[in-house]
């Protein structure tokens, strides 16, 4: 018997300010398997995680909702716990960084390290919205390209031109919060000396703990010299003071790793057989691993355990790092319907196939990822229901008819192959090549199968005197599924229950194996598993698009009552549904002939109209102001939504709304025929 290992592993804390998807779901997958398989071999693995519930996102999102930071993090801890936990990823603990105790920690790191000499501070310009009273990261403020001049850019760079640039240098720019034209203002920030640690990084990444395609690409950042790290922000912003700086708070990356010691430590409080300093004292010998997705690596490579050594803690055994989802080879896309929300997953399909799917495509590297979604049904039904299920269901009613106990095995050498391979396979889960284990488990499957074509049990069934030879055949068939089922349990374990039941045991770890069923009476067979059915599928793309449509809809509301975030007059909307004549009818659409027409101060998009109906005078403001001058408009005829209901915009009221066509090379007035009069009906 190995000695048993004690293991604590971790996967990223999610952000607390949008749902769980697919993309999300592949990390946790992935460590719910290595976690699960470490138990079934008889070690001691812990497994925590947390809600990352800091930083501006959160503050904004919250804004935008209607409620408090707190009240956004506490619902959305509870949602995505939910989640997780109909996906069966079994935390030990699932907590919060926005708790005592990594308030705590956050605190006695930063303190030792400043204490140490690694923290600097100095003044920094930033952008400011001056409306608002904050500071603005440069994904927060949008402009011209000062390259190419494409409008509505991000303050770093150009989805364009693909030029990068600082926020300074954008033509015209603006806070994307409030619309306001940002300032430049200084203040006094906080920075983690990464340098200081160069030569310990230099080891750390390079001596064999990281996986081979992240230990170069630290190189190439090592080599290229490390810089201060800005550790704080200005008030407002959620998140934990500085001790010793009124106003300025944690930048929500420093106390979020932390937040994988206070979950821990959460959980050490509530369990005797846990201890906090066993398993993070600097000399530990206990292992610490953190499952991450590739866009985090640094903070995870560099900064923390830089943090941790220099705060004298004990740095992780490793950083396991995994690719990205696609979905049917692209990025996951909202108009697609492939942008798929866990719980939106889970309303329509089973959560095992998207582990096993997952599971089967999983290696060790740090290659993306593609939820092909016809390969996904095939692999589905063909290897679950077709290959493994079909082994027990084959084999179950002979052995009920029988009196329903397994006797000794026809082929016990077959058993012992199946046996012999758990080394093999151990490795490859150890390793993370799920899939290499996946099809090391299915090729067995697929050698059960043929073994009991060849015994053709329902032949001999039906002669005179074959009965126990039959009864010896389907015991050797249940057994191999039992093995089978063992090594895929930490993949599905909604399965592994319900094989519990079947084969009236209580345990399907690895050591189990060694004893087949002899003399053992098993359960009424039901099937553990059914087909994925293709129109789910599209029911699941259908019902994604709606989510997409519905996420809009907050945005455009929380847009009329924080105009800034003025948008253009028509966004292409690629989300259109059929509609019914009678949907259409209920749209009041008038000929309008514009009277005024009027720059908005301090609007960046908006012309203020003031339009005749016939009669009637409407003040309408729309998004044109870059397709027109003012006066070009006056006196021309257009179309207009005259049942909109007026919206509430910061610069007055907008009574319906103006048609116009655009996409991203112009805005195109529609303009009647000659002759149509304000007031006509448009049909
Ligand atoms: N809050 C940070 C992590 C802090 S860890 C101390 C964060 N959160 S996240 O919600 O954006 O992402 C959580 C994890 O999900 C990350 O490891 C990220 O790489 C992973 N993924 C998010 N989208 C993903 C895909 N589309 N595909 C695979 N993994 C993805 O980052
Ligand atoms: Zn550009």
């Amino acid at each position: 018997m190995p000695t048993q290992r004690k293991i604590l592993v971790t996967s990223a804390l999610p952000y607390a300010n949008g749902p769980i998807h697919l993309g999300h779901l592949l990390e946790y997958i992935q460590t719910d398997i290595w976690t699960r398989f470490q138990k079934s071999r008889g070690n001691t693995c812990t497994y925590v995680c947390a809600d990352d519930a800091h930083g501006t996102a959160i503050m904004l999102r919250a804004e935008q909702e209607g409620i408090t930071s707190q009240q956004l993090i506490d619902r959305v801890r509870q949602e995505h716990h939910q989640d997780f936990q109909d996906f069966h990823i079994r935390f030990d603990n699932y907590y919060s960084t926005h708790s005592d105790e990594n308030r705590y920690f956050s605190e006695l790191i930063y303190t030792r390290l400043r204490d140490k000499g690694h923290i600097a501070t100095r003044e920094i310009e930033q952008m400011y919205d001056p409306e608002k009273g904050l500071f603005l990261a440069d994904r927060f403020i949008k402009g011209t390209c000062p390259k190419c001049k494409a409008e509505d850019q991000y303050g770093d760079n150009c989805e364009k031109c693909g030029a990068t640039y600082t926020p300074a240098e954008l033509i015209d720019p603006r806070s994307a919060i409030s619309g306001a034209t940002p300032v430049m203002k200084s203040s006094e920030h906080y920075f983690f000396k990464l340098q200081d640690f160069t030569d310990f990084l230099q080891d750390w990444t390079q001596t064999g703990r990281l996986q081979e395609q992240i230990a170069n690409k630290l190189k190439e950042w090592l080599d290229a010299g490390l810089q201060e790290w800005d550790i704080s922000r200005d008030a407002p912003y959620f998140g934990f003071e500085i001790p010793d700086a009124p106003g300025k708070y944690f930048y929500v990356w420093l106390d979020a790793p932390i937040g994988y010691l206070a979950s821990f430590k959460n959980l050490c409080e509530q369990r005797d057989d846990l201890d906090f300093d066993d398993y993070w004292k600097a000399d530990s010998q206990n292992e610490v691993y953190h499952f991450i997705g590739k866009d985090i690596v640094n903070f995870h490579a560099l900064f923390w355990p830089a943090m941790l050594s220099g705060a004298d803690f004990r740095t992780p055994n490793s950083v396991y790092c995994h690719g990205f989802v696609t979905v049917n080879g692209a990025k996951m896309s909202k108009s697609r319907g492939t942008f798929i929300k866990a719980r939106t997953y889970l309303d329509h399909l089973n959560p095992e196939y998207l582990r096993y799917y997952f599971a089967a495509k999983l290696t060790g590297r740090v290659d993306d990822l593609d939820l092909n979604l016809e390969d996904f049904v095939f692999r589905v039904n063909s290897d679950l229901v077709g290959k493994l299920v079909n082994i027990a269901s084959r084999c179950a009613g002979f052995v009920k008819k029988a009196g329903g106990t397994l006797s000794e095995m026809k082929e016990p050498e077959l058993y012992q192959r199946f046996v012999a391979a758990e080394e093999a396979i151990a490795a490859d889960y150890e390793r993370r090549e799920y899939g290499r284990a996946v099809r090391q488990i299915m090729d067995l499957a697929d050698e059960a199968n043929t073994w009991i074509n060849d015994q053709q049990p329902w032949v001999l069934a039906k002669e005179e005197g074959k009965g126990d030879e039959v009864q010896a055949i389907c015991s050797t068939g249940i057994n191999l599924f039992r093995v089978l089922m063992t090594y895929l349990a930490p993949v599905l374990p909604e399965m592994a229950e319900k094989t519990l039941a079947f084969l009236k045991i209580d345990a399907l770890d690895w050591a189990g194996i060694q004893q087949p069923l002899v003399g053992h009476e098993i359960a009424k067979f039901k099937p553990m598993i059914s087909r994925v059915d293709k129109d789910t599928i599209e029911a699941l793309l259908e019902a994604s698009r709606e989510d997409a449509k519905k996420e809009m809809a907050l945005k455009e509301a929380s847009v009329s009552s924080n105009p800034g975030g003025e948008q253009g007059p028509l966004q292409a909307d690629p989300l259109a549904e059929e509609i019914s004549f009678d949907d259409f009818i209920k749209v009041d659409l008038r000929i309008a002939r514009i009277t005024r027409c009027e720059h908005v101060e301090k609007a960046n998009k908006l012309l203020k109209l003031t339009l005749d109906l016939g009669g009637e005078t409407r003040t309408v403001f729309s998004g044109i102001k870059k397709a027109y001058q003012p006066e070009d408009l006056e006196g021309k005829l257009t179309v207009l939504v005259a049942n909109l209901a007026p919206r509430k915009m910061k610069f007055g009221v907008s009574e319906g709304m103006v048609l116009a066509a655009g996409d991203d090379d112009g805005i195109y007035l529609l303009e009647p025929h000659e002759g149509a009069k304000p007031g006509m009906r448009v049909v």
